[in-house]
């Protein structure tokens, strides 16, 4: 496994990540642990902020809580002075919770109910980004209901799509987030939301994908942008003051992937902004990015106990720990990869090759496979690197299985974010009624 962050070898022999044991970790917490290395993530943070600040360009860091959504990490952004990008009310009620400023808070989604503009109407948020017609009449008539006027930025697909290390430049997008350059909607949208009394349009939201290692996607993005953005000043004469180019930078997960610096894609994004918008604009817009993935997503690890193990020989031998597909979904999900190690037995050397299951009751549930592994033995701890965003974000109670605890580490200590499920929690929202309690017990 590669080590990275505060993450080390001590000399028990045991994975040390942000100066604590992970081998006491397991006796403090159990398992499964997802154990966040505060220090990486607010260096991550400070990567973005400084990039920006070096380009001279006004700017926002909006970390996008989707990726790992918790209180903690929420307070976490707002000291490193980033905004937060919300896409539910249960995103932004989190962000509210954990005191984190409104008028820093941006809200995302291709369907937000009446119910979540009219909470963050109250709540007094930074800015809507609002994804469709339905969504702008909405909001419109919420804002005037209140004497308001709310912030906005409309989402539009510019024709631009970006995987890893493809990006596909489509004359029309087939997606279901945003208006449309290519069709003429984004242009509708950008004048009947510039003539709006009760929404202040303060510019455009493109978003081209996730894990992207390569610059041309973001580059081309923000040509097509910044044309649309001058036609429309052409045309209608409305001038963007913001520019939100979204998240979607990509991390290592394994030795496979090949992310650039960070400072690297924005200097990028900043460059081709400043190009493209050059001498059209009477002066350069504010950039707005939205980084998930790239701020939490290598701070995590996920620490197992591995339990029993089933060898076929010449075939396979499964190697089964506490958790799985409940608290790491990626790996059925996206066929997602990972590199893992033995945290308790850090200077063995590779015996063996193993695939790592999960406690589910279903045969997908895989998270690694074809490991190299030490002689396992049952009781050993497993810790799978790089599960910092979309994990806990996107844990289920599948089976019913409690859904892990997630500790912050850094200089030797560890301070517990999110508790362990209990029992309880897990029959906390059912309810018997009383017409079936009521029905004599089977005999
Ligand atoms: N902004 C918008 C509008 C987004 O839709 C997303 C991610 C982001 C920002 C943050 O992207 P990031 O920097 O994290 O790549 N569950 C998937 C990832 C889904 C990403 C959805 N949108 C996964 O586990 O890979």
């Amino acid at each position: 496994m590669y080590l990275h962050g505060t993450s080390k070898i001590n000399p028990k022999g045991h994975l040390e990540i942000g100066g604590c044991d992970t081998v006491e970790l397991k006796e403090t917490y159990g398992t499964p642990l997802y154990i966040m290395d505060e220090a990486l993530i607010r260096q991550r943070c400070r990567e973005y902020m400084e990039a920006f600040r070096a380009s001279g360009l006004q700017f926002q860091v909006a970390y996008a809580s989707k990726a790992f959504c918790v209180m903690a990490m929420c307070r976490l952004a707002e000291e490193e002075g980033l905004s937060l990008d919300v896409v539910s009310e249960g995103e932004l009620f989190t962000a509210l919770e954990a005191g984190f400023p409104a008028h820093r808070i941006h809200f995302h989604g291709n369907n937000k109910t009446p119910e979540e503009l009219e909470m963050a109407i109250q709540a007094n948020i930074g800015c809507f980004v609002v994804d469709n017609f339905v969504e702008m009449h909405m909001l419109q008539a919420l804002a005037a209901e209140k004497g308001l006027k709310v912030n906005i930025l409309l989402r539009v697909t510019p024709g631009v799509e970006a995987h890893t290390h493809e990006y596909i430049s489509t004359g029309q997008t087939d997606s279901k987030f945003g208006f449309d350059i290519g069709n003429g909607s984004a242009f509708d949208a950008v004048e009947l939301a510039s003539r709006s009394q009760n929404l202040r349009l303060l510019g455009l939201h493109s978003h081209i994908g996730s894990q992207i290692f390569e610059v041309e996607g973001f580059q081309l993005a923000v040509e097509r942008v910044a044309q649309f953005a001058l036609h429309v000043k052409d045309k209608l004469n409305v001038i963007f003051k913001v520019i939100n180019l979204g998240g979607g930078f990509g991390i290592r997960y394994t030795a496979e992937d090949t992310p650039l610096k960070v400072s690297d894609y924005v200097k990028a994004i900043t460059d081709a902004v400043k190009s493209s918008f050059a001498g059209a604009y009477p002066q350069l817009p504010e950039i707005w990015v939205e980084p998930g993935r790239s701020i939490v997503g290598d701070a995590g690890t996920t620490l197992y106990t591995v339990g029993t193990s089933k060898d076929i020989p010449g075939v396979r031998k499964y190697v089964s720990v506490d958790g799985g597909m409940t608290d790491n979904p990626r790996p059925a999900l996206y066929e997602s990869k990972y590199e893992a190690m033995l945290a308790n037995r850090g200077r063995d050397t590779a015996e063996e090759t193993v695939s790592i299951a999960g406690k589910c009751c279903e045969s997908g549930d895989m998270l690694i496979w074809d490991l190299e592994l030490p002689q396992v033995k049952s009781g050993d701890l497993l810790a799978v690197a790089c599960t910092g965003a979309y994990n806990y974000a996107m844990a289920s109670n599948y089976n019913r299985i409690r859904r892990p605890a997630v500790v912050f580490v850094q200089n030797g200590q560890s301070d517990l974010v999110v508790k362990r499920e209990s029992l309880q929690d897990i029959t906390a929202c059912d309810v018997i009624p009383e017409r079936i309690a009521k029905q004599p017990s089977f005999k």
